[in-house]
């Protein structure tokens, strides 16, 4: 499933991030990725062990831990430090697919990518480019929000970005693993998640068919989450 997170970020929260990231040295992008990513990939970085990078990044952290639809969407595990990548003058990052499994760094732990997420911290109008273009069971899709917006995709999906032939896109990318592996049972969830409240609002939460539900929601949490 592909699901827009918008206003993750408000205008204040983007223009902080951006005032940190702004003021720090980039890098080239090729030093965070694997070999046949590093083919195809042509951006600029932010260094993850960098003070900007963490204060940054743990901002992106706050604002997904006040998303109450990224928690039900995403029913995350562990989430990788957020990176933040820019691309300008022609640089894109050609079809990929997110490695799979990746080391926290700092911690010997291992953590499987399930999602990937994309916070868009440049408004779209001012750059030309840079659509992350996802291939779907639905076809092709193509993502360019607001600032402040996320997308989440499924890791196991082929994606480029294309190039940006203005102005410069600015964002935050990184993955979580999931409590639910697999995609189809996390969606299941979701939309069960989402019709509990929306039967709650119509029934009052203490309707016992509402109790009922919200049991049969959770039963099936614990019977497929990874904890
Ligand atoms: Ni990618």
């Amino acid at each position: 499933m592909l699901i827009a997170i918008p206003d993750l970020i408000d205008a204040p929260g983007v223009a902080a991030i951006r005032a940190i990231i702004d003021a720090a040295e980039w890098v080239d992008g090729n030093a965070t990725s694997g070999h046949q990513s590093a083919l195809v990939k042509r951006n600029m970085q932010l260094p993850e062990e960098s003070a900007a990078a963490r204060q940054a990044g743990q901002m992106v952290l706050d604002a997904l831990g006040r998303s109450p639809l990224f928690i039900a969407a995403a029913l995350p595990l562990r989430i990788f430090p957020p990176f933040f990548n820019s691309y300008a003058g022609g640089q894109a990052f050609g079809l990929h697919v997110d490695n799979a499994m990746r080391m926290l760094p700092g911690t010997g732990m291992r953590i499987r990518s399930d999602l990937s997420i994309t916070v868009f911290l440049e408004e779209p109008d001012a750059y030309d480019g840079g659509e992350l273009t996802i291939e779907t069971l639905f076809g092709v899709q193509q993502v360019k929000l607001p600032a402040g917006h996320a997308v989440l995709y499924p890791s196991s999906s082929l994606h480029r970005v294309e190039p940006v032939t203005r102005g410069r896109r600015v964002a935050s990318f990184f993955w979580v693993q999931s409590m639910i592996r697999d995609d189809s049972a996390r969606q299941m969830l979701f939309d069960l998640d989402r019709s509990v409240q929306g039967v709650a609002a119509d029934l009052g939460q203490g309707h016992p068919e509402v109790v009922r539900l919200t049991g049969l929601y959770h039963n099936l949490l614990r019977r497929w989450a990874d904890a």
